[in-house]
């Protein structure tokens, strides 16, 4: 099938109870590993890049691998540009082909936030492009954006739903005490908060900073209105430690198979989340849009 936009993904999602994978691919290597994990699992996906990921290999090489990967797909996959605080980059996107894209106008004032958002929105609407947004500050470092622990803030619910009524935002992600990269202690995760923003929105919430979370914490937020959860640190130590582990292991410059171990262990680790996120065997839930 066609690449798809994050909309009708995550509204199967929230709809059926369960999560979708948001993973961060770096690579063609990697990105192949995401999408087929999801194939033999029968799962929609969403191929992630940073701002960083695009820039390193550029629109066109990393759009003609999402084409070649997932472009004929028997499952439902979305290619969504993560955390972009720069409206011009978004639609440069948008033009490039992702099917989705997030402003993450976070830091900036209120107002501004939503301007910014409602800019890129209505500049993606019309090309059937999906936006998510931002209120409240993740903490943790995301590739460029760094956050630290003291300017980290959680979403106030009535400006939740002020921010998110009429955008048409394909999902929302909250500040709700999570972070980006490792985390040093337990996360002090504002449940209720979390409940009362999807309910109050109705909107499929985006859980950031997946990396580090018990399976506990994944299924209370997925019961909660969690329908997009993000997970980039993981991808990036499976991608290295898969590497290494096996050259250390066989000791031998064989690029290839150094390669195919690095993609085995990306393939593994992301499907094990599929399964836990619960969207193994759901691709069929997601009504595609005929073009
Ligand atoms: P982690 O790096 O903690 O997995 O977070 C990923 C994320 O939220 C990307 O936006």
């Amino acid at each position: 099938m066609p690449l798809v936009s994050m909309a009708p993904i995550l509204k199967a999602a929230r709809a059926g109870g369960y999560a979708v994978g948001a993973f961060n691919i770096v690579d063609y290597n990697s990105m192949l590993a995401v999408v087929q994990a999801a194939e033999e699992l029968r799962s929609p996906v969403i191929v992630q890049t940073s701002v960083k990921t695009v820039v390193h290999w550029g629109h066109e090489a990393l759009m003609g691998w999402v084409r070649e990967t997932a472009g004929g797909s028997p499952v439902p996959v979305a290619v969504h540009l993560d955390h972009c605080k720069d409206v011009d980059f978004c639609l440069s996107c948008v033009e490039a082909g992702w099917t989705s894209v997030m402003i993450d106008a976070s830091a900036h004032p209120f107002e501004e936030n939503l301007a910014m958002t409602r800019r890129v929105v209505a500049a993606a609407a019309p090309a059937g492009v999906s936006v998510e947004a931002e209120l409240g500050e993740i903490g943790g470092v995301e590739d460029d954006k760094a956050v630290a622990d003291a300017d980290a803030s959680l979403a106030d619910p009535d400006k939740a739903v002020e921010f998110c009524r009429d955008m048409g935002l394909a999902a929302f992600a909250p500040a709700i005490g999570t972070a980006h990269g490792v985390y040093k202690g337990e996360p002090k995760i504002a449940f209720d908060r979390l409940e009362e923003i999807a309910n109050r929105t109705g909107l499929p919430i985006a859980l950031h900073g997946g990396t580090g979370l018990s399976d506990e914490v994944f299924r209370r937020c997925i019961s909660l209105g969690c329908a997009k959860i993000n997970i980039s640190t993981q991808l990036k130590y499976a991608f290295i430690d898969g590497f290494c582990d096996y050259h250390a292991e066989h000791a031998k410059y064989d690029p290839l198979a150094v390669i195919g171990a690095q993609f085995e262990r990306v393939k593994r680790e992301m499907g094990e989340k599929m399964k836990l996120f619960g969207s193994a065997g759901r691709a069929s839930d997601v009504e595609v849009p005929s073009s």
